[in-house]
């Protein structure tokens, strides 16, 4: 269930491949741009995989904007591709009635290293590396505030990349990015795949600055309310689960953090490290248990 193809070459070496593209969630085309390349690079750094180059996928309305605004995109998206040590070398466009840009990326990963999304073990603690909220404030823009916005697009343009070294060197039993599907989206992927169970503190879910608030006023994107209807039966809420913290939870994020399921006596070496490598939002918001009916319970 990973978002990511892998392919064996050699009994040490295995391609990782992977595509994506969004619609813009920012007004600044070059900000897009950046984040964008963080959300496409982001499968590959799931799988403790290391980028080695990626191609561009533009759709871009040629008659009604200006060739400017897809030069901005396209800067955007070079300059956070060398942030990551790769290159974009290449692409295709078509024109389209709305923009939408992403990568295709290739990576390379050891075959025994790869770090799948259906492994998790009872027992594992899950390390969550990114507050949630990213669609919340973004579907509310302006209304956020300048302060609250700017948080979210640093935090969406944020690469992945030091959290899955330090995942890779402490060793770890799972990971996926926590993107569409929201974090609990996410982690019933990964407990369904891993024939497990898992319980998450509500509480203990960093959420950005503004995104409760503006939850609780009901602001939300489509896709957010889509994944709680899906989870709503799928997940045993409790108390804790109001009806703002499991919109939250299900809410829709581009270029989301890493959910990383360690081993318990791992986890507080991987948040230690974590937080050395500048992923200092890192924090564990639950565990893996047994349960083979795969149910995620909120407390
Ligand atoms: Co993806
Ligand atoms: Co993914």
């Amino acid at each position: 269930m990973d978002d990511a193809a892998v392919y064996r070459l050699t009994s040490d070496l295995a391609v990782v491949q992977t595509v994506d593209f969004i619609t813009p969630i920012v007004d600044d085309p070059y900000r897009f741009g950046r984040i964008a390349a963080a959300n496409a690079l982001s499968d590959i750094y799931a799988m403790g995989a290391k980028p080695l180059f990626a191609l561009n996928l533009v759709g871009f309305p040629v008659k009604t904007l200006p060739m400017g605004v897809l030069g901005e995109i396209l800067k955007g998206a070079a300059h956070k591709a060398a942030e990551a040590g790769i290159q974009i070398l290449g692409g295709h466009s078509i024109e389209d009635f709305e923009p939408k840009f992403g990568l295709s990326v290739t990576g390379v990963v050891h075959p025994a290293r790869v770090v799948r999304n259906s492994t998790a073990r009872p027992g594992d603690r899950l390390i969550l590396t990114k507050p949630l909220g990213l669609g919340v404030l973004t579907t509310a823009g302006d209304r956020a505030g300048p302060e609250a916005l700017e948080r979210a697009v640093a935090t969406m343009e944020t690469l992945n990349s030091a959290a899955s070294g330090v995942m890779t060197e402490v060793g770890v039993t799972a990971c996926t990015d926590v993107t569409g599907f929201g974090l609990l989206g996410h982690l019933y992927e990964m407990v369904t795949a891993s024939g497990v169970g898992a319980v998450v503190t509500a509480i203990s879910v960093p959420i950005l600055p503004e995104a409760e608030k503006l939850a609780s006023e009901g602001v939300a994107p489509a896709g957010s309310h889509n994944n709680l209807a899906y989870l709503e039966d799928r997940v045993a809420w409790g108390r804790a689960a109001t009806k703002t913290r499991k919109i939250l939870l299900s809410d829709a994020q581009t270029s989301g953090g890493l959910l990383i399921a360690v081993p318990a006596a791992k986890s507080r070496k991987l948040l230690k490290r974590l937080h050395e490598a500048g992923v200092t939002e890192a924090v564990e918001i639950g565990g893996i248990v047994t349960d083979e009916s795969a149910m995620i319970r909120v407390v």
